[in-house]
């Protein structure tokens, strides 16, 4: 008679860590594989493996593999300002980067349907979701973050029409998409406190957000009420960063101020939020974002800054963690 014992010997190496339990009776092995942390893909290929191993067996008629997995502990990280064009994307694109490089599992969201920004910002400009059954596929972007964005489901130009239902129907199928093991789901957000930002808030309920602002004054009223408007909903706010403080002139080095700095950790010390740190304005950062290559993906003074500050993110998420 045939053991389980001896159906399991069949198990590949690289395969049996994931197996859960071996059972045999009349023909049929019954085997449950722990597929957490795979993607779809992943995971498929493990059940063919196991499949084809054990089916060889010449008292193995049939093979039934389940497949388990712990649910993903995903979070949803909201980056917003106030103001538009202070740097969320910018700043978005390179924490995505940065905790990817440590590590972490990162998706992002690009929730600007009038100007979406990430696909160029992640180096993925020509790289088209698929779907599957009713889920999209987010694309991979060469740096090791997945990525969905409003613009890859609109065509150029017509964003303008999209009614405010629209927005939410396409907003809910960015964020439910099939995000696999991602843990982390970076969201950025247009400027401002409209409908997109209201959605998200209260439907998709962010561990945290993030938020961005220029030293001005100005930039600063609007930061104060892109952060009431996370108080209201109840997100916790993970801190404030100060983007384009300090001009590095890119011949000399000396160190410019036009708009002045440290103006936003002066806030966030007014407002009782954390400070997660202050991004140079810098002529390397314009160029190489446009590049689709975020400085935190290589070494130097710029990606040293957003490092820093994915680093303080990943404590938040670490000691956030219940
Ligand atoms: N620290 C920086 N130094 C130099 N240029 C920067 C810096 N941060 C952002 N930029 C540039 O400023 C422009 C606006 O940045 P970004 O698109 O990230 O802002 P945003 O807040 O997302 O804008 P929007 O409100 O339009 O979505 C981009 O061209 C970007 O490359
Ligand atoms: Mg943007």
């Amino acid at each position: 008679m045939t053991e389980p014992a001896e159906i399991e010997a069949r198990i590949p190496p690289h395969v049996a860590p994931r197996v859960r339990s071996v059972r045999f009776a009349d023909g049929v092995a019954t085997l449950v594989a722990d597929v957490s942390g795979l993607d779809r893909d992943a995971a498929a290929a493990l059940q063919q493996e196991i499949e084809s191993a054990v089916g060889a067996h010449p008292a193995v008629t049939e093979v039934r593999v389940a497949l388990m997995a712990d649910k993903v502990n995903r979070r949803i990280v909201v980056v917003g300002s106030g103001k538009g064009g202070v740097g969320k994307s910018t700043l978005t694109a390179n924490l995505a980067v940065a905790l990817a490089q440590a590590g972490r599992k990162v998706g992002v969201v690009d929730a600007d349907i009038y100007g979406p920004s990430q696909p160029m910002l992640l180096d993925a400009a020509n790289a088209k979701p698929t779907a599957r059954g009713q889920q999209l596929v987010p694309v991979e972007s060469p740096h090791g973050v997945r990525l969905l964005s409003m613009g890859q489901l609109v065509a150029p130009g017509k964003a303008i029409a999209w009614r405010g239902p629209m927005t939410g129907g396409a907003l809910g199928q960015l964020m439910d998409a099939e995000w696999g093991d991602v843990e982390l789901l970076l969201v950025d957000l247009p400027p401002g406190t409209g409908d997109v930002q209201l959605t998200i808030l209260q439907k998709f309920k962010p561990a945290g957000a993030i938020v961005v602002s220029t030293p001005q004054d100005l930039a600063l009223i609007d930061a104060t009420r892109a952060l009431d408007l996370f108080r209201q909903a109840q997100v916790p706010i993970i801190g404030l960063v100060e983007n384009m403080a300090g001009y590095v002139c890119p011949h000399c080095g000396e160190i410019s101020d036009p708009f002045g700095e440290g103006g936003v950790e002066a806030a966030a010390r007014a407002l009782g939020e954390p400070f997660l740190g202050r991004i140079p304005l810098s002529l390397a950062v314009r160029i190489a974002s446009d590049a689709g290559q975020p400085p935190a993906a290589a070494d130097g003074a710029p990606g040293e800054a957003f490092i820093a500050i994915a680093a303080r993110l990943g404590a938040w998420l670490d000691g956030a963690r219940d």
